[in-house]
């Protein structure tokens, strides 16, 4: 209640307080409305990592070692050219060749969610993965597919074990790989085992993973898995912004630049659910934008949260996308079905925008009806943006973009 008035208060605030006024007040207005966001200086967002295992997990995370037909790699999904995605509206997983429209074309098998970017994941409070949040450390114990046999206390390390068991992501849905579905953990052990013992017979990266763990005798996956994850830590660790030069270090910001931070925590309220160090309150919402493929539950549906909670009240929603380098990781929504940074963020306020009603079946329709009032419950929805005000906030998430420390190796 306290934060809800607190935040009426500056979202008046910020109305109020937007183009009348002489600069240096709006300016302040907005360092103070991004403050009390919860934004931070990006150092505050580092964990500490161990630099050796940096190294070697860099050379893991651009290994097809790690797929067990030897053919994709996290890199194959995961590429500097789009941000640390893709470029697709659905990943291709295993079987894929090349990257973008190549991979599109190519015979890979469809993984019906939209990759997610991995701009700061594995930072200070970083504590929910994925889409529908399927790893969670939020409330101190880790959630997961593997139960109470979960692999390590680092919901990163969790969560890195997880793509190489997928079925269609890292591993052939085939009749001798079936065995090794994650939906069972001990078939999960028996395929790690073989992905570690093929990395350990590798001369360059068996030397590699001996320096950077000199301690230990018997190597097993899940040393590797925190290799990788302590590169996913350091490579994609939040750098300075022009927008955190711009709050912390009394940087200057363009008018437009400007003008759109104003809506981004004002009439926009993008802050109600974009808040924190990582523009994302790490919960779940229902934002009705189109959904395309196949979809986690067939026939065009995802349930998001729901898939992992069965909470009927987590229906449909998805855990808020981080807004760094967004300008970059296009196409948008967990489906992927936003090719633009302007419609993404117009579907937030007008979901029916380009809707045709004959051009879904009724099961089609009544789903999308479903969503519609999912999201009427949702607590911030942003007032009607104009053609500026939007123009304006794309401008501005400009200002949160920086590069990764290293460059990922490119993936035939
Ligand atoms: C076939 C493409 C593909 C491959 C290969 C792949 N990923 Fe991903 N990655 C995705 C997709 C798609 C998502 C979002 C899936 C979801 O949330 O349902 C994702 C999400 C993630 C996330 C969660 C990010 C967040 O914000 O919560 C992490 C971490 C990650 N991948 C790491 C890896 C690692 C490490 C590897 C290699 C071991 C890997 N990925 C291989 C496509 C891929
Ligand atoms: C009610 C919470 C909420 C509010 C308010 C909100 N968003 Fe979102 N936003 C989300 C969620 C959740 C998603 C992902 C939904 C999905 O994929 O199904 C999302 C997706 C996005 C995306 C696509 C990112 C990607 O990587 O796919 C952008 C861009 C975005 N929001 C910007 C904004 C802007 C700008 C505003 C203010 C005008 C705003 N959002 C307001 C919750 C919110």
């Amino acid at each position: 209640m306290k934060f809800a008035i607190k935040y009426i208060a500056a979202a008046i605030c910020v109305s109020i307080c937007t183009s009348s006024f002489a600069s240096p007040l709006r300016e302040a207005v907005l360092r103070n409305a991004a403050i009390e966001n919860g934004f931070v200086k990006p150092e505050q967002t580092h964990a500490t990592v161990n630099l050796e295992l940096v190294k070697v997990g860099k050379l893991l995370f651009e290994s097809k070692l790690l797929s067990l037909n030897e053919d994709t790699a996290c890199a194959s999904c995961h590429l500097d050219r789009f941000g640390s995605a893709d470029g697709l509206p659905n990943a291709i997983g295993v079987g894929g060749v090349g990257h973008g429209e190549r991979r599109l074309r190519s015979e890979g098998a469809i993984i019906p969610r939209n990759t997610l970017a991995l701009w700061g994941v594995g930072g200070l409070e970083f504590d929910r993965f994925f889409w529908d949040g399927k790893v969670d450390k939020s409330d101190q114990q880790i959630s997961s597919q593997f139960g109470d046999s979960k692999p390590s206390d680092d919901p990163l390390v969790v969560a890195v074990h997880l793509p190489p068991a997928e079925l269609d992501e890292m591993l052939r849905d085939s009749k001798e790989n079936l065995i090794f579905e994650t939906e069972s953990v001990g078939s999960a052990t028996a395929l790690y085992k073989i992905l570690t013992a093929r990395i350990l017979s590798d001369s360059r990266l068996a030397q590699e993973v001996a320096v950077a763990y000199p301690e230990v005798r018997e190597v097993t996956f899940l040393h590797l898995a925190k290799a990788i994850a302590a590169f996913i830590r350091e490579n994609f660790k939040l750098q300075p912004t022009k927008f955190s030069k711009f709050v912390f270090e009394n940087g200057a910001l363009t008018e437009a630049e400007l003008k759109g931070g104003l809506v981004f925590y004002g009439k926009g309220r993008c802050s109600g659910c974009h808040k924190g160090p990582y523009f994302s309150d790490m919960k779940f919402h229902a934002i009705p934008f189109p959904q395309i493929g196949f979809g986690k539950n067939g026939y065009g549906v995802d349930y998001g949260r729901f898939n992992t909670t069965l909470n009927a009240e987590e229906i449909y929603k998805f855990r808020t996308p981080v807004l760094y380098n967004v300008a970059k990781t296009a196409p948008y929504s967990h489906s992927g079905a936003v090719t633009s940074l302007k419609d993404a963020i117009i579907y937030h306020f007008d979901p029916l925008k380009d809707y045709q009603s004959e051009r879904d079946d009724s099961r089609s329709r009544a789903e999308f009806y479903k969503r519609l009032s999912v999201w009427s419950n949702e607590t911030f929805k942003p007032e009607l943006l104009n053609e500026d005000d939007i123009e304006n906030l794309i401008t501005f998430l400009g200002t949160l973009e920086f590069e990764a420390q290293m460059s990922v190796l490119e993936l035939e």
